[in-house]
């Protein structure tokens, strides 16, 4: 082999990087989008046993017991999902679907499976995402964000207690519009809120001991960076830093009853 020949293989093997390293983070790329065909039959029967009674036969949240059902069931064919990992507008990522199927809804009629397999609710995962057409686009996907272990002073309240004030701060500035000042939902603007599929949309009540996404401040972390997606619950990623989303966390946290009460 010449010395030229060996050359350009490199030159071209080096643009090939360059073009790849440009683009944007690529999962959706390199995975199959949409859903596991060898798994969506096995998952019907699991939705079609446990699910379909309140998000519908055909997944349109229609299901006999959703009539009157506060928060609806939701509808899979809208391909909208609040509960995620991945950043606003995108679709949740399997891990995301298993943690909600698994450990519900804090605070809705969405119950926890504990008593399906582990196969079994991969199957449904992989039904759900035969509602939608979103599934098949992979500009829909998107890599996790990632979710840090929290800050050592989160447990140690002489050293969050500055944290705390300034979580507070926050708060006041960002979410008392909606969510009230003691948290309990109960903001100025709170009546006027509307989800996507035309419901009212009220601001959680933080003052729970835990949320719909989970009890840990890492779920709670989860929630500011994702926001929730359908709902008027905003993403505050690039509004915030990381530092003051954990502030933020704090405070959220003072805001729950006390389980530590000796
Ligand atoms: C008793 C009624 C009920 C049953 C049974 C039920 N769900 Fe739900 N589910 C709900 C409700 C209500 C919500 C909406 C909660 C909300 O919007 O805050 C929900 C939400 C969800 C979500 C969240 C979607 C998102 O926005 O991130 C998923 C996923 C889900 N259900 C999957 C399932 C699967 C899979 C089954 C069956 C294994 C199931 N559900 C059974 C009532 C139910
Ligand atoms: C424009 C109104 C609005 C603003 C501003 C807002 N929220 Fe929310 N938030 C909502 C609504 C509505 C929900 C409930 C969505 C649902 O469950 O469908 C919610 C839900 C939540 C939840 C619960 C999520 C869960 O998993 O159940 C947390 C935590 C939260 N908000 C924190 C905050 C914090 C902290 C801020 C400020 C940094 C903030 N929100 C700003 C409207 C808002």
């Amino acid at each position: 082999m010449s010395g030229t020949s060996r050359w350009s293989v490199g030159l071209a093997l080096g643009l090939l990087l360059v073009g790849f390293a440009s683009e944007r983070p690529q999962p959706a790329v390199a995975k199959k989008v949409g859903p596991d065909d060898a798994l969506v039959a096995e998952g019907r029967f699991v939705f079609e046993r446990n699910c379909a009674v309140c998000h519908g036969k055909w997944g349109d949240g229609r299901g006999e017991m959703a009539l009157g059902m506060v928060p609806r069931p939701r509808k899979f064919t809208s391909g909208t999902f609040k509960f995620r990992s991945t950043p606003s507008g995108s679709l949740p990522t399997e891990a995301d679907l298993i943690r909600t199927i698994r450990g519900g809804l804090f605070g809705t009629s969405m119950p926890t499976f504990q008593q399906l397999s582990d196969r079994e609710v991969r199957s449904v995962v992989e039904y759900l995402k035969t509602f939608s057409k979103k599934w098949l686009l992979p500009d829909n996907y998107s890599e996790p964000l990632t979710i840090p272990n929290p800050p050592n002073w989160l447990n140690d309240p002489a050293a969050a207690a500055p944290h705390l004030r300034a979580g507070k701060e926050l708060f006041v500035a960002n979410c008392q519009p909606c969510h009230g000042p003691e948290g309990r939902g109960n903001g100025p603007a709170a009546a006027e809120l509307e989800d996507d599929w035309g419901q009212p949309a009220i601001p959680a009540d933080l003052s729970q001991p835990s949320v719909k996404s989970g009890p840990e401040p890492r779920d709670l972390y989860r929630v500011l960076a994702t926001g929730l997606n359908g709902t008027p619950m905003p993403s505050f990623l690039e509004a915030t830093t990381d530092l003051q989303r954990w502030e933020l966390v704090a405070y959220l946290l003072s805001l729950r009853p006390s389980t530590t009460a000796p």
